[in-house]
């Protein structure tokens, strides 16, 4: 018997609710609302011809995002770096359906003016042979079997053919070939060029970037066809939603400063909420089912020694090992706990004295800043110059949360 894919399961276990190393389940996924970005997918989706670039930081959201949002009309591809555009293509036609045969050859030839222009502006043809078998079932076997039809073609083709209107490209940071990165981009005119026809087929780019254009560079013609969607990090209360539903999914009890607690550590990252709820729930399950303070502290010590691994290696480069004032350490731990995104030395030095008071020596603290932003001390921060003044922020601002995680570890 099989079970449908959104029954829910009779008896959760803390692992199936909570899954920090796994894009969201339907059960799970909170709408997203801050910034309108669930919103803004959706009309980028809907929007006829829309090429789709989602990007920001690790563990923001990028994947659930697009796939809970995209629902059935995506096919997923996963971007490694030794992939070829012709194997992410087959990757493609994989996610379309079970691919019994398929090859498919390039001729190198360059396309004329008015065959570019046919087959939608992809530098060259393809000859693809292939047997597709969709998931509808085995009835729907089809075959394509068709010499020098334009690649473009048969993909739309298999994708009305399947169901699938989203040709979602993730971890799009891993593809660094100029050359596969190009012909991505092509693809996306080619497929905005025949939008009215296909039915609105598009490409979804996600990847961890700063920018779109980090991510994909785009010609003129591409940009004015792309619609960029900048992933950041959840409001508190988004936080505490995931928490509360996963504990309220699990039968456990969890009082809202616990929730807070929770919801300001994870610093936006709903990564971080899963990672502390779901050690917080294994414990629960011994404690009365409860999340009591002394099962929310042991989750946050498991917590850190779980957490991302390269964080710590970094941490442990940064910070002292001993003595009184441990400069570094203190602005770390100062700046992780604001929410600005970057601080000039001044905002630095007074969140560390409205976090630790005292004296702040100048040169001291200014030698410790800089030093920070070097790979020798894990390169947490980095400096950049804003009009002559430098502005500090985390290289990566998950550091946040781990440095949060481990404040709140240590703290008596
Ligand atoms: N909308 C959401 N609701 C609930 N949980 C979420 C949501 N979005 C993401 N998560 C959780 O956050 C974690 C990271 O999500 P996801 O893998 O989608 O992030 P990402 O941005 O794709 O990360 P990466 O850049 O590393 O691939 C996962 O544990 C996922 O379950
Ligand atoms: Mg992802």
């Amino acid at each position: 018997m099989t079970i449908p894919e959104d029954e829910p399961t009779p008896d959760p276990t803390p692992w199936d609710v909570f899954t920090p190393r796994a894009p969201a389940g339907e059960l799970m996924f909170i709408n997203r609302t801050k910034d309108k970005l669930g919103e803004r997918l959706e009309h980028a989706l809907n929007e006829l011809g829309a090429q789709i670039i989602v990007y920001g930081d690790t563990g923001v959201g990028k994947t659930s995002l697009v796939a809970r949002i995209g629902g059935d009309r995506v096919a997923r591809v996963e971007c490694q770096d030794a992939k070829s555009f012709r194997d992410l293509l087959l990757d493609a036609f994989g996610a379309l359906g079970v691919v019994q045969e398929l090859r498919f050859a390039e001729t190198h030839e360059k396309a004329s003016e008015a065959g570019a222009e046919m087959s939608g502006g992809l530098g060259y043809i393809a000859s693809l042979k292939a047997r597709l078998s969709t998931k509808v079932g085995e009835k729907a076997t089809r075959e394509f079997e068709v010499t020098q039809q334009p690649l473009i073609d048969v993909l739309i083709e298999a994708m009305v053919d399947a169901g699938k209107h989203i040709l979602f490209f993730d971890n799009f940071e891993n593809i660094k070939d100029e050359g596969v990165r190009r012909s991505i981009a092509e693809l996306m005119v080619a497929l905005s060029d025949r939008a009215r026809e296909s039915g609105n087929v598009k490409i979804v780019l996600a990847g961890i970037a700063e920018s779109a254009t980090d991510l994909l560079h785009l010609s003129d013609s591409a940009a004015r066809r792309a619609a960029e969607v900048s992933a950041g990090t959840m409001s508190p209360r988004e936080i505490a939603e995931i928490v509360t539903r996963g504990m309220g999914l699990l039968g456990i009890a969890i009082g809202p400063d616990e929730v807070e607690l929770i919801a300001r550590l994870s610093a936006g990252y709903p990564y971080v909420a899963h990672l502390i709820s779901l050690y917080a729930a294994l414990g629960a399950s011994d404690a009365g089912k409860e999340v009591t303070p002394a099962v929310l502290e042991e989750a946050i010590a498991k917590a850190v020694d779980d957490f991302h691994l390269d964080f710590s290696t970094r941490y442990r480069r940064a910070v002292e090992q001993s003595g009184g004032v441990r400069p570094r350490r203190r602005i770390l731990h100062a700046l992780a706990e604001s929410d600005l995104a970057d601080f000039d030395f001044d905002e630095a030095l007074a969140a560390v004295k409205a976090k630790y008071g005292g004296e702040t020596a100048y040169t001291y603290f200014n030698a410790a800043i800089g030093a920070l932003c070097t790979e020798n001390h894990g390169s947490l921060l980095r400096k950049r110059s804003l009009r002559g003044k430098n502005r500090y922020s985390f290289q990566n601002p998950l550091a946040r949360a781990f440095i949060r995680l481990i404040d709140a570890s240590s703290s008596p």
